[in-house]
């Protein structure tokens, strides 16, 4: 790996250093001579991650170029360093060159100016052609390959920070694409469950509305083309799951992204409407158009607060909170994959935003049958004196979801535990049952 990556950086210091000299030099037929395109970059003829990443995105001269003067900073800035050479004549830095400054970065830091100097130098017409790489849409930016990071509004936009974005950076250096992690920019995790599509109980109804979401995702194409809906349907499909807590509502958003094969992400509400004001947008927004790139799910957890009559903005923190839930909802709602959002309560959902699912799916207590399963299954691996007995008596006795059954297993085992026992017995479950059920203000 580090072989590839040191010819790759060997390559672009030549680029740089040819650009320099047809820049400054004086004659002017020689700097026509110096053509930067004409130094090729070495062949990649390995699997290593940093081919992969340039044969995938089929990256062509400029675009690999581009790629590799994000990577220097980390792995060669003093390749840079030709750039804190001061234009004499008006005793500062060269405008040309770009460069932003860090904290604590003492080399210098690339923009898209830098990359626009080293591959045009002062040829406008080319110029202009490049400041196409820097646009949203182009794959560097797409494929989330580049993180350009704009300053200030009204700034022009090849001051941006060219970077590379921290899981390519993790990939180039570890070899693991790894998934975006949560952080204050990016206010959402990937959620994953060690359960099976097949440990899921739920009854008919609920069972139904599932099988029908995922009937949607994998066939939503077939659906729209096939009978024509596509002028009039939205492509993003929004659904509700709502019922009491503990009753597998964020079990089977995590089961559905397993069964199709996506990511689940869940969007931590209570980042979103950040501290920072300003700041929520920028990563909201990060959120959705990766999701949208990646074909994630995006998943918000305990979605009342969204959908409540909105408060009375009496100060300017609520109005911006407002503010940025419109935002929110409004991003909901181009959103052109799938968002489940769940609530344990439906009445605080107010009728406008009801309105705008498409879809709403109930999750009860589970019945008497379906408690038996959850319980068999809860304790598939465990021993429990008599267990069909007393799963049995239970089962039917105690109304209680699937969560709160596994804090009564989870009390049963210490109590085992804590009587040196390997052996569940009635009197373990028997006392976790009794403070699931205090929880919840019931008696055994
Ligand atoms: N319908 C169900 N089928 C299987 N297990 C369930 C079910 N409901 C809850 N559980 C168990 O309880 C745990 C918590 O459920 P969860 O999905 O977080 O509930 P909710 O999101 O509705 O509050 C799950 O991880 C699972 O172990
Ligand atoms: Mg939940």
């Amino acid at each position: 790996m580090s072989a590839v990556l040191d010819k790759e950086i060997c390559w672009c210091r030549q680029i740089i250093d040819a650009r320099f000299e047809q820049y400054f030099s004086a004659a002017a037929d020689e700097r026509k001579m110096i053509q930067v395109q004409a130094i090729l970059p070495p062949e990649l003829d390995d699997d290593s991650p940093y081919a992969q990443l340039v044969l995938q995105n089929e990256l062509n001269f400029e675009e690999r170029f581009i790629l590799v003067l994000s990577l220097l900073p980390h792995f060669c800035p003093q390749a840079l360093d030709s750039f804190f050479l001061n234009n004499k004549v008006l005793g500062r830095p060269y405008t040309e060159f770009g460069g932003w400054h860090s904290k604590s970065h003492s080399g210098f830091l690339p923009t898209c100016e830098t990359a626009l100097f080293l591959l045009a130098g002062d040829n406008l017409e080319r110029r202009i052609q490049l400041m196409r790489f820097f646009e949203t849409d182009h794959k560097l930016t797409a494929n989330r390959i580049l993180q350009l990071e704009y300053g200030e509004p009204g700034e022009p936009k090849n001051s941006a920070a060219l970077r590379i974005s921290s899981e390519y950076l993790e990939f180039l250096t570890t070899g693991v694409q790894n998934k975006p992690d949560y952080s204050i920019h990016f206010p959402a995790k990937l959620i994953t469950s060690r359960l099976q599509w097949e440990d899921l109980v739920l009854g008919d109804v609920t069972r139904c509305e599932i099988d029908q979401l995922i009937t949607w995702i994998n066939h939503s194409d077939e659906i729209l083309d096939g009978f024509g809906l596509r002028k009039n349907l939205k492509r993003g499909y929004r659904v509700l799951f709502y019922g009491p807590p503990g009753t597998g509502k964020t079990l089977t958003a995590t089961l559905i992204g397993k069964k199709v094969g996506m990511d689940v992400y869940r969007v931590d509400l209570s980042q979103v409407v950040s501290k920072y004001i300003g700041e929520t947008e920028k990563n909201l927004s990060n959120i959705f158009d990766q999701a949208e790139s990646r074909k994630w799910i995006l998943f918000f957890d305990e979605a009342d607060s969204l959908f409540g009559t909105r408060t009375q903005a009496s100060n300017s923190n609520d109005r911006a909170a407002n503010q940025e839930i419109s935002y929110l909802l409004q991003r909901v709602e181009d959103f052109p994959g799938i968002v489940i959002l769940a609530s344990n309560l439906k009445s605080n959902i107010d009728e406008a935003f009801s309105r705008r699912f498409q879809s709403s799916v109930y999750f009860p207590m589970p019945e008497p049958a379906e408690r038996l399963i959850l319980w068999n299954n809860i304790f598939e691996k465990t021993q429990v004196e008599n267990r069909e007995e007393i799963f049995k008596e239970f089962a039917e006795k105690y109304e209680l979801a699937g969560g709160a059954l596994t804090n009564v297993a989870r009390y049963a085992a210490l109590s085992a535990l804590m009587d040196n026992r390997k052996i569940i017995n009635k009197c373990d479950i028997q006392e976790g049952l009794s403070k699931e059920l205090q929880k919840e203000g019931k008696a055994l």
